[in-house]
């Protein structure tokens, strides 16, 4: 993450927060992270808006609560505001439909990274025809090095 941060190349990055008592700010404290950032879609024409949800990250002691949702769909609705047209994420098959994901293959994109097919999914957030041709989502070379 700190090499895609150096990169310049980190587009929404958001943190949740939690309230602590009024009288004691100490107790304030970030219980969860997210970041998104470029992905480059090869074979399209003309370049399109697309990000990779990477990483998603809540503390231990507060999952399952919500955060990581909340921070899944403030992410999303700050991409559709943007005008991002594709988010892809690697990841928990059993996690990320229900925020409208799908097998990215769906969308005929395969991920440079060999991973499970089902791993790899995606959500595209502007209405658009799509050409049907399969293509390579590459993510920035700051995540070959993690
Ligand atoms: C995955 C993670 C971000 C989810 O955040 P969270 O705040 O716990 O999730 P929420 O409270 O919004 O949602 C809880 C739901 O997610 C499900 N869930 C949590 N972790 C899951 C996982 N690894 N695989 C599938 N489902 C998972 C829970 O079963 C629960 O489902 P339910 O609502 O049907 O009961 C969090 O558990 C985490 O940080 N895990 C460690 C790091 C990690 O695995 N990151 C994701 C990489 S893809």
């Amino acid at each position: 993450m700190e090499r895609l941060r150096l990169a310049g190349v980190a587009s929404i990055s958001l943190v949740a927060v939690e309230d602590g008592d009024e009288a004691n700010t100490e107790s304030d404290g970030v219980v969860g992270h997210i970041l998104f950032s470029p992905v480059t879609i090869e074979g399209e024409t003309s370049s399109v808006p697309a990000l990779g949800l990477a990483p998603l990250a809540v503390v231990p002691e507060r999952q399952r609560g919500g955060v990581g949702s909340a921070l899944v769909e403030s992410g999303l609705a700050q991409c559709r505001k943007g005008g991002v047209e594709v988010v892809v994420v690697l990841g928990h098959s059993g996690y990320y439909p229900r925020f409208g994901f799908r097998p990215a293959h769906l969308s005929n994109l395969t991920c440079e990274y060999d991973s499970p097919a089902e791993a790899f999914m995606a959500i595209e957030l502007q209405p658009r025809v799509r050409a049907a041709d399969a293509r390579l989502v590459r993510y920035h070379r700051a995540f070959a090095e993690l």
